[in-house]
């Protein structure tokens, strides 16, 4: 099984010995609550490494003050649970790696002087990336994203994988990664692995458990109009204004319908942003060449 590591020279220790062995480390970080997402990266990762390191660690800087830092999802020993009986699924089979170590790093170890109520006070240094992280999710979300890469960066210097693996659910975070790793020129390969979803499309996350049972029901509006621009694309349409369109008419007749019901039955909901961008460096288009493709994503908020 694995060895659990709370702080960072032991877990560095381990790193050197796998090293030394010609030995490759894959990472996965996470903030826990784990799901067939979270899975989903480590099972690729168990392909393509000899060691799995896996991280779980709710990371306050990419919390905004109105956000959910206090309230996120803490679920330590059925993480660990859940990480125990994967392992054995990976045992009989030679081909595969094996997670070996799980990081659970404390806020006082990863931020020396970060004061709880406060994202800048008392701590020194932030990744930022410009301007990527102020466009799509980081619109309304404006330290989102220098949190995120700042622990990446911090994670990714402790343990130094070879290779890390992200979720195109947060297909923006994906590019974020991407970019740090290129502009500092880190050592390590960035892989992205596709979206988990539950049998009516919601993708998986360990959010989903805030949306109570209504608005679980209606959150799947966000793949059908997804899905919606998709089938558009495929029948030929390439303009910005078309393919959106197709997002938007399935999210308003959904809230036409949400609408129509006695109030205490609604689940209302608005879009934050349908995004329509280049596959290189996450710009919108105006028009999608169909040899090329495009980035579709999107929030609404309930
Ligand atoms: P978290 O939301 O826990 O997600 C950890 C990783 O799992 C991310 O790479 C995310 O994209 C991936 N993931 C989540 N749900 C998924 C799904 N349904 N299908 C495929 N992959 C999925 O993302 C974070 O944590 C944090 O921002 C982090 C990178 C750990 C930095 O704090």
């Amino acid at each position: 099984s694995f060895q659990v590591f709370s702080h960072i020279p032991s877990l560095r220790r381990a790193r050197r010995h796998a090293m030394l062995a010609g030995e490759s480390v894959g990472f996965v970080p996470t903030m826990g609550a784990l799901h067939q997402g979270h899975l989903a990266l480590i099972r690729q990762a168990v392909q393509e490494n000899t060691h799995v390191y896996v991280s779980i660690y709710v990371n306050p800087t990419q919390f905004g003050a109105n956000e959910d830092f206090g309230s996120y999802p803490q679920t330590l020993s059925a993480d660990l649970k859940q990480l125990r009986s994967l392992t054995t699924e990976f045992w009989n089979d030679d081909s595969l790696g094996q997670i070996t170590a799980v990081f659970t790093p404390t806020t006082q170890d990863m931020y020396p002087g970060l004061k709880p109520t406060s994202e800048v006070d008392g701590h020194g240094s932030f990744v930022t990336i410009t301007p990527l992280s102020s466009r799509l999710e980081g619109a309304s979300r404006p330290v989102f994203f220098r949190g995120v890469a700042t622990v990446c960066m911090k994670l990714f210097n402790i343990v130094q994988p070879d290779t890390v693996y992200f979720g195109q659910k947060d297909v923006q975070q994906t590019y974020v990664i991407k970019r740090m790793v290129d502009d500092f020129h880190l050592n390590t390969q960035v892989r992205v692995v596709p979206t988990a979803r539950e049998n009516d499309g919601l993708a998986m996350s360990s959010r989903n458990v805030y949306l109570g049972k209504r608005r679980r029901k209606v959150a799947p509006v966000l793949v059908r109009a997804l899905r919606a621009v998709r089938v558009g694309f495929t029948n030929g349409l390439t303009s910005r204004e078309e393919l959106l369109s197709a997002a938007h008419s399935v999210v308003d007749e959904e809230l036409a319908k949400q609408r129509a019901l006695p109030p205490m039955w609604r689940s209302l909901f608005e879009v934050d942003y349908f995004s329509l961008a280049d596959r290189e460096h996450l710009t919108e288009l105006d028009n999608v060449n169909p040899a090329h493709g495009a980035v579709l994503s999107g929030a609404i908020k309930m």
